[in-house]
This record gives C-alpha cells, structure tokens and sequence, in this order.
C-alpha cells in the first residue's frame, strides 16, 4: 500500500465519520464493513437485513457494524416525505419516492440528507450512473458549486513525475462532455482535492491535442475559454492551457513548445477536455505503466459519495471509505 494511502487511513480514523454502505448483497461490501468497523477506519452503517446477514457470514464478528434494514425500517417514511419534499417539483409522487426509498443507493442518500450519516460508498454492483443519480438529486451540489466532477489520485511507479510520482487526474468518471463553465469548476474543484487529499501544491495543465495556439479548432477553444473564466473563479491558481500532455509533463517537450509556462513541464493536475479522453487516459496509464489509480473521488457534493468499480476489491473498499471519511 503506498505511502499516501496509509496517510489518509490515519487521518479518516481521527476523523470519527459515519459511512454507510448500501450493498450489502456484496459479499466484498460485508467483509469490508467488519474491517473497516475493526481498524476504526470510520463508524460503518451496512443497510441490509441483520438476521440474515448474521445467518450467512456466520464466520465474520459483524457486532462493531451497525446493520439498518430498509424494511420495517421506523425512518423509512421520514426518508419517503424527504425525498417527495426535495422531488415534488419535478414532478416525483408520493407513491414514486415511497418505492425509491426502498432502494438501497436511494436509502443510503436520504440517511446522508437527514444527517444520519456523514458519507457512502457504493457501486460494487451498480453503474456509477445509478449511484451518482440519487446523490446529485438529493445531496446536490456544495454550495457555490454548480458541477459535480470527479479525480483520480495517481501514483505512478515512475517517482520523477511530480512530488514522488503523485498526480491528479480529472475528470475521468462524470462529466461527459463538458462546456468551458464545467472544465473550470473540474479543475478549480481538482486544485482543491490535490490540496485536500493528495497533500500536493496543485500545478493545473488544461489537456488538448494542441499547445498554445499550434492547432485551431473548436475543441481548443473550449480548453482555452475554460482557462479564461478559470482565472476569473481562482486567480491564484497555477494553471496554464491548452497544452499537450508531453507539453504538461516532460520539462524538454515544455521548453520548447510552451517556453514561459508556470506549469509546462511540471503538471501535477492533468484536466482532460472531455470524459472520453479522460477515461481512457487513466486506463492507460493505469495498465501501462503499472500506476495505482485511487478513485474516482467525487467533488463537488455537498455531503461525500464514492464510486466503487465493479471489479473491486475488498481492499479497495476499505480505502474508498476512508477517503470518504475524510472527504466528511
Ligand atoms: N453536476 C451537478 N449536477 C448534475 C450533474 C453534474 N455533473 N449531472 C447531472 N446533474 C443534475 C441534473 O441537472 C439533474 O438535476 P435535477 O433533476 O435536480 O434537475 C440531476 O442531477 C439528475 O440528473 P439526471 O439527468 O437524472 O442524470 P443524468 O442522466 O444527467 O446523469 C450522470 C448524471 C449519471 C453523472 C451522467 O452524467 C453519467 O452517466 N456520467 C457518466 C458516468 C459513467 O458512466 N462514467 C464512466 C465509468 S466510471 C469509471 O470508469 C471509473
């Protein structure tokens, strides 16, 4: 495990946070609650049926986990008319939030939106689509944030690249296609999660496949209007665009296409211009070159949901709640 990672277990375990953990008809999801519960990671809430979960991991101490069930659940209506209240205007029935609240990823929600708990993680069975939905509809966003986004916090075995070999990429897991407004809030909000949870001073490149002016077309406008209301939103902020991805990392490629550059050559926040590129590029750089990927963590929300991948791990899990419980 690296170095960085162990960092952030110890500070979620100061932190004392409540993470509830939807899907509890994941083997995975169970056995990382008990462990998460045990090392004191955070105080864990699996929404599950408890006679049934005891009958079946009769192996593993669920007793410092605390087990809710949705059915016959006393909070249930209170969660019902929350979520009829924050919905009614766009048209949810009374019928239709009594049925959601019923799904565990939109109980989960709620209990984050009544205060009676701090975070979740989920997406070990479901899309991420399915897990984002309810928390963008209900948590909703932070206040003076208008999108949700999400970072990768890399670590590359290569230590040369940035303060040993810790970079961010963003956003890799959200936003499909964003206008210039969106590309600035996803670097603006990545600024803040390298800061927060990377512990790196950020040095933001706005990716394209053109450097300073050497290729015209509209997708670098939108990179190079993205940097504009960028300087509007953080002025301080170490940003430079649009760059190429050689041009943001390697210091020889910098000097000679973008000279002058605060961040050419020695990015740490690589922001790609749209979901695919992202996506993609994280993969790559994942398999290729062997890097551990932790994420995607979500920004922007006002209260922490965290994606899992559906190849998870339990390992995984247990390290995607702490950062939610510092996310909290
Ligand atoms: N930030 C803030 N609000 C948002 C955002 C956002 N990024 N996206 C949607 N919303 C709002 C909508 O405006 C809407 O608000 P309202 O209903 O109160 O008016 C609400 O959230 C719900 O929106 P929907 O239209 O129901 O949801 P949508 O269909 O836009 O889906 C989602 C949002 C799920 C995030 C979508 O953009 C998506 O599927 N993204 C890609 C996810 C994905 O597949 N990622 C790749 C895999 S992840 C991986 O590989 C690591």
């Amino acid at each position: 495990m690296s170095a960085l990672m162990l960092e952030i277990i110890e500070k979620a375990k100061k932190a004392g946070k409540r993470v509830v953990l939807p899907e509890s008809n994941d083997e995975r999801v169970v056995k990382a609650a008990v462990e998460i519960a045990e090392r004191g990671i955070a105080r864990v809430i699996l929404v599950g049926d408890g006679a049934k979960l005891r009958a079946e991991y009769k192996e593993l101490d669920l007793s410092k986990v605390d087990i809710v069930a949705i059915d016959g659940n006393p909070d249930a209506e209170r969660y019902s008319e929350l979520l009829y209240e924050i919905r009614k205007s766009k048209g949810m029935t009374a019928e239709e939030a009594d049925r959601l609240t019923q799904n565990p990823l939109y109980f989960g929600a709620l209990m984050l939106k009544a205060g009676d708990a701090d975070g979740m993680v989920a997406g070990s069975i479901s899309a991420t689509g399915d897990v984002l939905r309810p928390a963008l509809q209900i948590i909703k966003t932070a206040p003076g944030i208008s999108t949700v986004s999400s970072c990768f916090v890399m670590i590359m075995k290569d230590r040369s690249f940035a303060k040993e070999g810790v970079m961010i990429f963003a956003d890799c897991a959200v936003v499909p296609q964003p206008d210039p407004e969106q590309l600035a809030a996803i670097a603006v909000a990545s600024a803040n999660s390298a800061r927060a949870i990377a512990g790196i001073d950020p040095r933001v490149a706005l990716l394209s496949f053109s450097t300073k002016g050497s290729a015209k077309h509209a997708l670098v406008d939108n990179v190079t209007a993205a940097l504009k209301r960028i300087k509007e939103l953080a002025p301080d902020l170490n940003v430079d665009g649009e760059l190429q991805a050689d041009a943001a990392i390697v210091a020889s490629v910098a000097a000679l296409k973008a000279p002058g550059s605060p961040v050419a050559g020695s990015a740490n926040v690589l922001i790609f211009p749209d979901l695919q590129a992202g996506n993609i590029g994280y993969k790559l750089v994942q398999r290729y070159a062997e890097a551990d990927a932790i994420g995607p963590i979500i920004q922007g929300l006002a209260k922490p949901v965290n994606d899992l991948s559906r190849g998870c791990s339990v390992e995984d899990i247990v390290n995607v709640a702490a950062m939610t419980a510092l996310q909290a």
